[in-house]
């Protein structure tokens, strides 16, 4: 089970394309031998991992929405809470059942499902809108230049 990131998966702000890489390099590091088995303070760090990186990661994506005005904030901040949710119900499990096959197999879908889909569907649309206003405001200043120049003739 390893995730695989390529560079499609960019939503062309480097500060979050590099924590979504940062992920995917944790899990194969310490994840991807879990499958195999794996005792109960590796799966913590994981989750600890997790519980960590929803916090500090979406904290960082929300910002950049409210600054960049997207209109699909409040919608994407909701999945973001979900997601918190599912790793609260996972640091459960863990206490209660231990590190079985089942909790790997639960953290496999949280990260694998939820997480990798998360960034291709609702992060990249950050990504564009960001682009798009970045055009606009580009296209923007390059009438104003236009409309100077006119009015200097
Ligand atoms: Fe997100």
């Amino acid at each position: 089970m390893f995730y695989e990131w390529d560079d499609g998966m960019k939503i062309g702000y480097p500060e979050i394309d590099e924590q979504h890489k940062g992920l995917f390099d944790f899990m194969n590091e310490f994840f991807a031998p879990c499958a195999a088995g794996a005792e109960r303070e590796e799966i913590e760090k994981i989750i600890d991992y997790l519980e960590k990186y929803s916090q500090n990661h979406f904290t960082d994506e929300e910002r950049i929405q409210v600054e960049s005005n997207y209109p699909g904030y409040s919608q994407h901040k909701r999945y973001h809470e979900e997601f918190k949710i599912v790793v609260r119900g996972l640091r459960a499990d863990l206490e209660r059942m231990g590190p079985t096959p089942e909790l790997i197999a639960q953290i496999e879908m949280a990260v694998g499902s939820w997480l990798v889909d998360h960034i291709q569907t609702e992060d990249m649309k950050i990504g564009k809108h960001i682009r798009d206003a970045q055009k606009w405001r580009e296209e923007l200043e390059a009438m104003r230049a236009a409309n100077q120049l006119r009015d200097q003739e």
